[in-house]
């Protein structure tokens, strides 16, 4: 049976060993504490680190550590000292963390820190191979392992595979910063699905996709030579009954059972009835803007003094990779703050702030959550941020005020809370005025309508929904195309049918079919291999191959015409047989190309890269190298002018792929390929090719012609197949007969 395996670099638990003893402790980071309830109602498997270095780790413990984690459904990558500093503290959390946080400056590109990261990702990725098989789902998470679904993909070319990055995506300006850019997006790439929380994380990501590896994307699909791939957002939800109930069952703690935590709170609240407490709550990090709230607390301390030991700060930093100098740097720039503030502030009666340096357990965070009149979570950027959601669920009377961070992502879902940019302390101490002063009706319409959406969207849905659609992409990708994936049984039968017959036509389209694109359309000439293939063809008996194409007559002369191959070029105005020189096909005309060319000419004046093809009776505009997105906008622009300028003459306007053809309208290569049927008795017909101007091929020849799309965008051939490389494998098998 296949199941489901989550990949990630932390696992659920955190192993730890002290004198000879195993000791387990739960993860923090909103990765882990989210998909632990994903994966406790399934019976997947989670494979990951266990925070233990492999040089403290007797050989001896290894099965205990193993039978440990087996209890859990869980199976551990080992990693070594080096492998720690390089992959985890170096590339993961000194190189992608504050790049993709848009905090460039603290960024560092490392060859060494690179090298290892791909090293380790390669072992994550062999632990998947070794623990699963190609009918599992595979789900990898997060920006620790980015080249992982490649590499699986290449072991295993039909797997499923589903990725979910928790952190923030960047907009291209930042993401092309980083030297290993391409090779990143392309370990990404070998996943079905990839995720993000928020449709900008997913549009920046898209964009990166266009411009640095100028794939087809369309919609939020990108389209490879083989396969579809499925970008699209999915805002990560909370456990949220988890949350709801340890907050009821907290409120109905006697007060022999509530923990000393809560103890020490209520004592507080009652030396102090009309104190607000205030929380932020957040793992040391400079992304959580922790620094600036302290900052910002001041700032609204002496704005508004008559607060001055009305309010409390509590502030709750869980230590974090603290390996890496900018988290030390952190933790003596907020021990500093604190101790200033306190310093300069304090009263008899009164500490303005509370810092607390630590991990605490599960029910002291809700005796916070629960005991708290204000959550205030001011992040920089932050990718999703559960707090501010686990803050709502607990509220169970529905009281307290959220302050949020619209850097956050969740700052999408949740329009009721206060929204803060955290660089504005202006805005801040007012907004906390307001939030001190709320009444108690406000605070609970807004909760109201919060908790109703996270109760709905939980992260089991989350993960259900992911799920879903990892599914329906791998069965729907292929059902969505009108044509059949040409599969060998189909071979077989095109093949038997190719054999018995005594007169065969074959049509081959030229660019994108019997070879690939290249940025100078000149510099895409046959290579040797295409020869010897083509003139097999040319020169099997009962065989008439055309060449059609859109390209001109001059250029496939050089190419083709000592050859012999019969073309047809300019999508049918131009034609040669045998070796003889090209000959009119239609009749037309060309006097528009005067009207038209000024109209070209402008638009590659203000569409750098993009450049102007004369054809002896038609024009096109290329732009392949223009920036993707303004390529596509000059293009429906120009397709505009075009169409109003041309209104009724016999001039039609062609969008193949980059490229935008100015042409008459009597042209097509379905008109010149369906003439060239008529001339004889022909038993078997063929017609391959990739663009939009072969779909006139496709429609207009008889139905029993085999037609066949390279690519996998819609089309009206029977069949479509993979890209150049497996055309010129089905054309082997033509000669091979
Ligand atoms: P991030 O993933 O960047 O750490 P999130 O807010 O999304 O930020 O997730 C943090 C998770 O860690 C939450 O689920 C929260 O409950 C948990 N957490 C935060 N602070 C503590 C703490 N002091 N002790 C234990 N768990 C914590
Ligand atoms: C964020 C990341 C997680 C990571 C967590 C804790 O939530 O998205 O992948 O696990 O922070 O960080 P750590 O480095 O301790 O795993």
């Amino acid at each position: 049976m296949s199941k489901t395996i989550i990949i990630s670099n932390r696992l659920p638990v955190q192993l730890k060993i002290s004198e000879g003893k195993l000791t387990a402790e739960p993860s923090v980071g909103g990765l882990a504490t989210g998909l632990k309830s994903v994966h406790r109602d399934g019976d997947g498997l989670w494979i990951g680190w266990t925070g233990l270095m492999e040089e403290d780790t007797p050989e001896e413990m290894e099965p205990e550590i193993d039978k440990a984690l087996a209890k859990l459904n869980c199976a551990k990558v080992n990693l070594n000292i080096s492998e720690i500093e390089g992959y985890y503290f170096g590339f993961s959390n000194r190189t992608i963390w504050p790049l993709y946080h848009y905090f460039l400056e603290y960024t560092e590109f490392e060859l060494k820190f690179w090298e290892s990261y791909k090293s380790v990702n390669q072992k994550f990725a062999d632990a998947i191979l070794a623990n699963a098989n190609e009918e599992d789902t595979i789900w990898v998470h997060d920006y620790q392992l980015m080249l992982v679904p490649q590499m699986i993909r290449e072991v295993w070319p039909n797997a499923n595979i589903g990725f979910f990055l928790h952190i923030p995506f960047p907009s291209y300006e930042i993401f092309r910063t980083m030297p290993w850019r391409e090779e990143v997006l392309e370990g990404l790439l070998g996943s079905d699905l990839i995720g993000f929380h928020t449709y900008d994380y997913e549009r920046h990501f898209l964009s990166s996709v266009r411009r640095l590896l100028n794939l087809d994307v369309s919609f939020n699909d990108i389209y490879l030579e083989n396969r579809v791939i499925k970008v699209d957002s999915f805002p990560m939800g909370i456990d949220y009954q988890k949350f709801e109930n340890a907050a009821k069952e907290n409120a109905a703690n006697s007060e022999a059972e509530k923990s000393d935590f809560q103890k020490k709170l209520d004592e507080h609240k009652k030396s102090a009835p009309d104190t607000k407490l205030i929380i932020s709550i957040d793992r040391l990090d400079y992304s959580k803007g922790i620094a600036k709230r302290i900052n910002a607390f001041e700032y609204f301390l002496n704005k508004y003094p008559q607060f001055k030991e009305k309010v409390r700060l509590i502030i709750l930093a869980v230590p974090s990779r603290s390996n890496v100098p900018q988290y030390q740097l952190l933790k003596k720039e907020i021990d500093e703050l604190v101790g200033r503030i306190n310093g300069e502030l304090s009263t008899v009666n009164w500490t303005p702030i509370w810092y607390f340096y630590r991990s605490l357990p599960f029910e002291n965070l809700i005796d916070l959550y629960t005991s708290s009149d204000i959550a205030w979570l001011t992040p920089l950027r932050d990718g999703m941020n559960l707090v501010a959601k686990e803050y709502i669920a607990t509220r169970t009377d529905k009281t307290g005020v959220l302050i949020l961070s619209e850097m956050a992502g969740s700052a999408y879902e949740m329009n009721e809370a206060l929204l803060i940019n955290p660089n504005n302390f202006e805005q801040q101490a007012d907004t906390l005025k307001k939030a001190i002063e709320m009444p108690k009706e406000q605070q609970m319409a807004r909760n109201m309508f919060l908790q109703n959406r996270l109760k709905r969207y939980t992260v089991e849905i989350w993960a259900n929904e992911f799920m879903q659609a990892l599914l329906a992409q791998k069965e729907g990708s292929l059902a969505t195309f009108v044509s059949q994936k040409l599969t060998k049984p189909i071979l077989e039968n095109i093949l038997e049918k190719y054999r018995s017959a005594n007169k065969r036509l074959l049509f081959l389209d030229y660019d994108g079919t019997l070879a690939g694109f290249h940025k100078d359309p000149q510099k895409a000439s046959p290579d040797e291999e295409l020869y010897e293939l083509l003139d097999k063809l040319n020169n099997q008996e009962g065989t008439t191959l055309f060449l059609i194409s859109g390209r001109d007559k001059d250029t496939f002369s050089r190419w083709f015409l000592h050859k012999k191959y019969n073309m047809i070029v300019e999508h049918g105005v131009w034609i040669s047989r045998n070796g003889e020189e090209f000959s009119m096909m239609e009749q037309v005309k060309g006097e528009w190309m005067e009207k038209v060319r000024p109209v070209l000419d402008s638009f590659v004046d203000r569409t750098p890269g993009s450049f102007i093809e004369e054809k002896n009776y038609s024009l096109a505009w290329h732009y392949r190298n223009t920036d993707p997105d303004f390529g596509e906008k000059r293009a429906t622009e120009l397709n505009t002018v075009l169409t109003s300028l041309i209104g009724n003459d016999d001039i039609s306007v062609l969008n193949g792929n980059k490229v935008m053809e100015v042409k008459s309208s009597n042209v097509n290569k379905g008109r010149a390929s369906v003439r060239i049927t008529g001339e004889d008795d022909y038993k078997f017909v063929f017609a391959i090719g990739d663009d939009w101007t072969d779909e006139f091929m496709f429609q207009e020849l008889p139905d029993s012609a085999i037609t066949v799309k390279v690519g996998l965008k819609k089309t009206s051939a029977k069949y479509h197949i993979e890209g150049t490389k497996k055309v010129r494998e089905l054309l082997k098998n033509f000669t091979d007969i």
